[in-house]
């Protein structure tokens, strides 16, 4: 994509504003740091990219530090269980995203010499990274001028150019805009400029214009249409679909399956249960089952009813289960779905929290 000639005025605004008001993040080498030439570290990058796309920063902070802490080069990554980084990812949502971060960790492990390509062409070879994270690593962490586009840079651009026509149609242009305006001076601090714009000055609902360093030239401000845009097409309604799950307890342990690779929330810990398809299916044991109520958890496509069967059984009782296996298992092991109905059949007596001693 064809890249401002001159210096641009918005890159040339946003990057002064930068300077000043960079946020602090534990994986961010900030404006002044970055200028006396120091570098990001790749996978740090790559690792806050790839979690960024589920949540804010804000929800990634404690998961950042607990990876790094574990797993602090890609080749610590690479040689992690399986299981072990899905209980360290349970919480952060979409876990195909954590199976394709080991596979990507794999590769640049076993290919790479555990370096990361330095190029977005390069990085978007890699399994699981796809058009923003290879754009946003190229950017952030070796100044490739890539052009990185997400929810906030979108909302910026519409802004800026008062663009009208509805999301996800207007993809293309407002990725076009963002194109034109990316420096081939300083493209790392310029992408996370206009990210942080986008988070804490172009916010979707109460913009602060008064304090924003585009306010002179944004065409929605002009026009009095700032918190319309960026418009967006009217969604299908999402339907809800119902299943159940049996949450067995004996002593200290608890009814555990693993749930198959693929599918929603492939290889996560969680309990027995139904499809949520109309897929009947029945108790993994017989035992004495009560209703504990229902949780409710929205998936990207639907909202799911889990009604929550509860069951307590002598400490040796349990025999061999048609499914999953009887494990001590931390409710932090446990995706947010799971760690919720076994929240809810925590409330009933005797059943206690997973890792409950009495
Ligand atoms: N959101 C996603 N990635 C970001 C980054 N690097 N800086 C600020 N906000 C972000």
């Amino acid at each position: 994509m064809a890249l401002a000639a001159g210096p641009d005025a918005t890159a040339a605004a946003l990057l002064a504003w930068y300077d000043r008001h960079a946020r602090v993040m534990p994986w961010r080498i900030g404006p002044a740091a970055r200028r006396a030439g120091e570098r990001p570290d790749p996978y740090r990058i790559w690792l806050s990219e790839v979690m960024l796309q589920q949540t804010t920063v804000a929800a990634v902070r404690g998961y950042f530090t607990r990876f790094t802490e574990r797993w602090p080069r890609v080749a610590d990554l690479a040689a992690a269980a399986d299981a072990d980084v899905m209980a360290e990812w349970a919480g952060l949502g979409y876990y195909a995203r954590a199976r394709n971060l080991l596979a990507c960790a794999r590769a640049v492990a076993a290919d790479h010499d555990a370096r990361f390509p330095e190029t977005r062409e390069g990085l978007l070879a890699l399994p699981g990274v796809g058009p923003y994270t290879a754009a946003a690593v190229a950017a952030i962490a070796f100044d490739e001028p890539a052009t990185v586009v997400d929810g906030n840079v979108e909302r910026v651009m519409a802004r800026l150019h008062a663009v009208e026509a509805p999301l996800p149609g207007a993809k293309a242009e407002l990725s076009r805009l963002a194109a034109r305006h990316t420096p081939l001076e300083r493209p790392g601090d310029y992408a996370q400029a206009v990210m942080d714009l986008g988070a804490t000055i172009c916010t979707p609902r109460n913009p602060a214009c008064g304090i924003c360093p585009l306010n002179a030239s944004c065409a929605a401000r002009a026009e009095g249409i700032q918190t319309d845009l960026p418009r967006k097409a009217a969604k299908a309604a999402k339907p809800t679909r119902q299943g159940m799950v049996w949450i067995a307890r004996r002593g200290a342990e608890w009814l555990i399956e693993q749930r198959p690779d693929r599918g929603l929330l492939g290889g996560t810990a969680g309990f027995p249960g139904t499809g949520w398809d109309g897929t009947e299916a029945a108790p993994p044991l017989a035992a004495g089952w009560q209703a504990a109520g229902e949780v409710r958890h929205t998936f990207t496509h639907f909202h799911l009813v889990l009604t929550v069967m509860a069951a307590e059984l002598p400490p040796d009782g349990g025999g061999n289960p048609e499914r999953g296996e009887w494990r001590k298992a931390a409710p932090g092991d446990l995706p947010t779905l799971m760690r919720k109905a076994h929240d809810l059949a925590a409330t009933m007596r005797p059943l206690g929290r997973i890792g409950a001693t009495d």
